[in-house]
């Protein structure tokens, strides 16, 4: 028998107890390019417009407050097939930050087809369903190619040249064109205020962009007018809605026919207050009334 000595035995008891072999470490797995592709494509399509608009850089939110009103608006066509017209693919001579909104609306509508119409060449931004044409907003033609190849929009938006005569323009040619349920905002109406853009200093200035809409919205109530021999316009019996924001309108089509409240009572005052019609009637003071109780 071979006898160690007390050090041998303690470094031949520890070489025995050796501590159990570590677990190899394998390396964390990298996301392939198609795994990182189909996560952010899941990541975009869970996003709400605001948060799109970010991750794009339009200025529908930031510079401006547009995209939860859109959101409320367009909700209900977020999983649906349609096409989308926006009018002004933005950018101007920045390529990589143009048509900026299109994508937006490409991940907040994932089975539309987005068309973009600029007056510039934009051409390079198109890809998958985002689609674009060179044109002016105010020339029918290239409004007639676009819904003959992409479908007549259920959506257009104008964020083209903001001029109020382009605006009123451009709604003349492509209202009519649309089908009932249809959507159309107009954004960045300020302009109507605006001289060095077409507007007018006076707020109830005719010919702009808010002086269209405020006409849009006496249509809405054209049955009730008593205008003797009154004609209703297109617009008074297809626009079903009005709604103006902050610089954006957004304007629902469809039937507008409600029927007339208007009775042989309409002529007549029966209020309890001051009549409006009778000579100082309007006085906001009260002082005088043609009313007797
Ligand atoms: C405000 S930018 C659009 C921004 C973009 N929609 C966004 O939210 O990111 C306006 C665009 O309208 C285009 N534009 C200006 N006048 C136009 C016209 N008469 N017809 C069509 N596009 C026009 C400009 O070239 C510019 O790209």
């Amino acid at each position: 028998m071979v006898s160690l000595s007390p050090r041998r035995l303690v470094s031949a008891a520890r070489r025995r107890v050796r501590p159990p072999a570590a677990e190899p470490v394998v390396p964390s797995a990298e996301p392939t390019p198609e795994q990182r592709r189909r996560e952010r494509r899941r990541r975009l399509r869970a996003m709400s417009l605001t948060e799109l608009a970010e991750e794009f850089g339009t200025d529908k939110w930031g510079v401006h407050r547009y995209t939860p009103h859109y959101q409320r608006h367009l909700e209900h066509l977020r999983r649906r097939e349609f096409t989308l017209l926006e009018i002004g693919v933005g950018g101007y001579t920045r390529r990589k930050r143009s048509g900026a909104s299109l994508k937006m609306w490409r991940w907040f509508f994932p089975r539309a087809t987005i068309v973009g119409l600029d007056i510039e060449d934009k051409s390079f931004i198109d890809q998958g369903p985002i689609v674009t044409y060179r044109g002016d907003q105010t020339d029918p033609d290239v409004f007639r190619r676009i819904f003959e190849e992409r479908g007549v929009p259920m959506v257009v938006v104008d964020d083209g040249s903001h001029v109020p005569a382009h605006v009123r323009e451009t709604f003349a040619i492509v209202f009519p064109l649309l089908p009932d349920g249809a959507i159309y905002c107009i954004e960045d109406t300020q302009t109507s205020y605006w001289p060095a853009w077409g507007g007018q200093l006076d707020p109830r200035a005719r010919g702009t962009s808010m002086d269209m809409v405020k006409d849009l919205v006496d249509g809405l109530n054209h049955e009730e007018l008593l205008v003797e021999g009154y004609e209703p316009s297109y617009t008074d019996t297809h626009v079903r809605a009005v709604h103006c924001y902050h610089n954006l309108v957004v304007i629902e089509k469809g039937e507008n026919r409600e029927g007339t409240n208007r009775d042989a009572s309409a002529g007549h005052f029966h209020g309890t207050s001051p009549d409006p019609a009778a000579p100082g009637g309007s006085d906001p003071s009260g002082a005088t009334s043609g009313v007797t109780s």
